[in-house]
């Protein structure tokens, strides 16, 4: 597919963060529950926030060509030796869907990438997505290059969006650590991990409950672990309700487990004839 180039600008003033939100209650739909107001978006723009949005010639009047943005803020955590390290979290990142698939949320990605290291603070950025997103999944682990190792069950409570209605909201939050090798090399589009069939254990997809209790092999010969995801995810559409929570229950099991075991997860790759996995790796590449 073609892609565009767009005007990337910081937002900081309060007729673009209304933009923002108005944008953001396209994309994710229901009461807009999901977007902050505009006071905190402000408030955390001028204080260190990075608000960055994507504007083209054609985008619409109503958002003064506004066609996507990302938001995130500084943050800390505590490594495994318990210090506290600084990092920024990304909070949201939207593109109107009659402009996706044109490069435009990378760019922004990248956009804020640039602004974080420019801020001198931290070179890693983390988010949460939802499991069972295959665009986001793809997105994330393979244009970007982030990996996880952590699975969040029912992250923010129920939230009435188009995305997220009926359904716990579980999430994997991911790290971007923006100068490592595995990072650069998804910038520049080169492969990352070799995936070997001999070394390959493939999880099946989940047809009962009784699927959903996942285990994980703890032969060493296994170093690849492929875990399927869903096609097509619609949590507005009722028919698809009972098997998107039969897919959060498999996923939330064998991510889980999967993560408990030592492997990490580096991909969303598609198997010959088989769909889309999570490939989890026991030592992917840095
Ligand atoms: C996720 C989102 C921001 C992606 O924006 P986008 O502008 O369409 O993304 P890009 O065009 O930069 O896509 C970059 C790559 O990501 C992957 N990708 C993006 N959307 C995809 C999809 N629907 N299916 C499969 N792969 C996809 C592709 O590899 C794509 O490269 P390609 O088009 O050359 O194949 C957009 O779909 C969106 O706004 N979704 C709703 C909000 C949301 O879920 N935000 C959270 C994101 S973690």
């Amino acid at each position: 597919m073609s892609k565009l180039l767009s005007d990337i600008r910081p937002v900081l003033d309060h007729t673009s963060c209304e933009q923002v939100q108005l944008l953001g209650k396209w994309v994710w739909g229901g009461t807009g529950e999901a977007v902050a107001p505009t006071p905190l978006l402000i408030t955390l723009a001028k204080n260190g926030g990075i608000l960055l949005a994507a504007y083209l010639p054609d985008g619409p009047d109503e958002l003064g060509g506004m066609v996507g943005f990302v938001f995130g803020f500084p943050a800390y955590e505590r490594d495994i030796d318990g210090q506290t390290v600084a990092k920024h979290c990304s909070h949201q990142l939207a593109v109107l869907p009659k402009f996706r698939r044109k490069g435009l949320g990378l760019q922004l990605k990248l956009a804020q990438r640039d602004a974080v290291l420019a801020q001198g603070m931290t070179d890693r950025i983390t988010w949460t997505f939802d499991p069972l997103q295959r665009a986001n999944a793809i997105f994330n682990l393979e244009s970007l290059g982030v990996t996880s190792q952590t699975y969040i069950k029912n992250a923010y409570g129920d939230l009435d969006d188009d995305l997220n209605i009926g359904l716990t909201t579980d999430r994997l939050q991911v790290d971007w650590n923006l100068t490592s090798p595995r990072v650069l090399r998804a910038i520049a589009k080169q492969s990352q991990d070799n995936l070997s069939h001999e070394n390959l254990y493939i999880v099946s997809a989940p047809e009962t409950d009784r699927d959903c209790n996942v285990h994980i092999p703890t032969d060493e010969k296994y170093v690849i672990l492929a875990v399927p995801l869903p096609n097509k995810t619609d949590a507005r559409a009722t028919s698809e309700q009972s098997n998107l929570c039969l897919w959060r229950q498999f996923l939330g099991s064998a991510l889980t487990s999967a993560f408990d075991t030592g492997y990490t997860l580096s991909g969303c790759q598609e198997l010959p004839n088989m769909g889309h996995h999570y490939i989890l790796i026991a030592n992917p590449k840095t």
